[in-house]
């Protein structure tokens, strides 16, 4: 089956189809029909909406989901700023190709604390660009602390281990080779029931995520619509004589603004969303269910037909912000041709990095490292010179390509990508082989 043999069980129950207005309800008859706040919603709950688009944005953007909740996430007291190392980095762009073997991550950090940016381009702030981070959690969010980016979407990229992502809309469970999004202010905690996770974040400061479009490919294959999985509404109370109740607690949010982190308290349990209907919602996605297409007589297709999501810029058409791709071993069939990648400048900053598809990556000592490649824009690159003579004279035939067991991504932004001290002091050293 094309899905990816987890060793990791799911244990949550999903919806399925991207972009779909979906609707999830943990008691029948919590979602209002018809009306979206009613005077007094069903079973004491009352009605909270969050916006992901403006209001007016066309409808195939509009991003609205409406919530049913025991209490409103109206705030208690004022944020404070919280200090962390990773605040607030400095930025350099640089003219070379970077490579990093691994990266320094210390160990005994939860999902927040051990966030280090890696690069960025534009400011949360103006809501443009970007930011590539990487993470190294080797121990669960502290006990009723929930956090959310008002900076933009979170897609997680693991490099190995499992993530359990607790959101105000359901649960997620996060494996190796899966991916997931969570949108800008959804507030989410995060654990590790298998152990140290660790991966990538690209932080979208700007739109959405979508899928992209298929031309001439026509109405399916690369990320399939039905493959992506929303959580169902859960929380964290019950439901006595009608009335849906939360025990009070004392809770802990932290809001990330503008790259730095502020936290205040409050006296109920985020989670406590009954019900809940719209399209603004986080999700997942298996990349083993990606339908690869490729060349099936002579030439390289570009890249872009890798591409699992994209966000797209209103700068030029056709142009991403962000496009994110992916490179699963496949199968070569290419007559005549230059297999590796042809040498080239491209006008996009490309960003490579690896994700373990052996399930058994975490479990024991430490991880594989954890390597990455930035080539910003017109930084010319392609592989060395022994693979390069080597492909001369390669004898050429259907052959799998890739490496078994691993599945490199690619994230290729529009801009140029500035790269933080930490990344920079991580990058020194690296000795730059892989070009691709
Ligand atoms: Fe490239």
């Amino acid at each position: 089956m094309p899905t990816t043999k987890f060793s990791v069980e799911e244990k949550y129950s999903y919806l399925e189809g991207f972009g779909g207005y979906h609707q999830s309800e943990v008691v029948r008859g919590a979602n209002p029909v018809g009306i979206n706040s009613p005077q007094v919603p069903g079973f004491g709950l009352c009605t909270e909406r969050i916006s992901g688009t403006s209001f007016t944005a066309p409808r195939a953007t509009n991003l609205q989901t409406w919530m049913y909740r025991v209490h409103p996430s109206l705030s208690q007291g004022k944020f404070s700023a919280i200090s962390t190392t990773d605040n607030p980095p400095k930025f350099q762009l640089s003219p070379n190709p970077l490579q990093w073997n691994d990266f320094p991550m210390e160990p005994g950090h939860d999902w927040i604390s051990s966030q280090k940016t890696l690069a960025r381009s534009g400011d949360p702030a103006t809501k443009a660009g970007l930011a590539y981070l990487v993470y190294s959690a080797s121990k669960d969010m502290d006990p009723q602390t929930v956090f959310f980016s008002a900076d933009g979407d979170y897609l997680i990229i693991p490099h190995a281990g499992t993530l359990d992502i607790q959101t105000e809309l359901g649960s997620l469970l996060v494996r190796q080779n899966e991916i997931a999004v969570i949108p800008r202010g959804i507030r989410y905690r995060v654990t590790v029931p298998n152990g140290p996770a660790r991966g990538y974040i690209c932080e979208l400061f700007q739109g959405h995520f979508q899928l992209p479009e298929l031309g001439p490919i026509g109405s399916c294959s690369l990320a399939n619509v039905r493959d992506f999985q929303i959580p169902t509404a859960h929380f964290e109370g019950s439901i006595e004589n009608g009335i849906a109740t939360c025990q009070p607690s004392n809770w802990s949010v932290i809001i990330k603004l503008a790259g730095k982190l502020y936290s205040r308290t409050q006296d109920h349990t985020p989670f406590d969303v009954v019900a809940w209907h719209g399209t603004y919602y986080p999700y997942k996605y298996d990349l083993g269910r990606f339908s690869v297409i490729g060349s099936t007589l002579f030439d390289h297709p570009d890249p872009s037909i890798s591409t699992v999501l994209t966000a797209p810029s209103h700068r030029e058409p056709g142009t991403a912000v962000v496009d994110f791709a992916i490179f699963p071993p496949r199968w070569y069939v290419m007559e005549d041709t230059y297999w590796p990648p042809y040498f080239h400048r491209n006008t996009m900053s490309e960003f490579i990095g690896v994700v373990v598809n052996s399930q058994d990556e975490g479990k024991g000592e430490g991880f594989k490292p954890l390597g990455a490649l930035l080539n910003n824009p017109m930084v010319p690159h392609g592989v060395d010179e022994k693979a390069h003579e080597e492909a001369r004279v390669k004898v050429l035939g259907p052959e799998k390509v890739g490496m078994e067991g691993y599945m490199f991504f690619l994230l290729e932004a529009e801009a140029m990508m500035a790269v933080s001290d930490w990344g920079m002091d991580a990058a020194a050293g690296a000795d730059v082989k892989a070009k691709l």
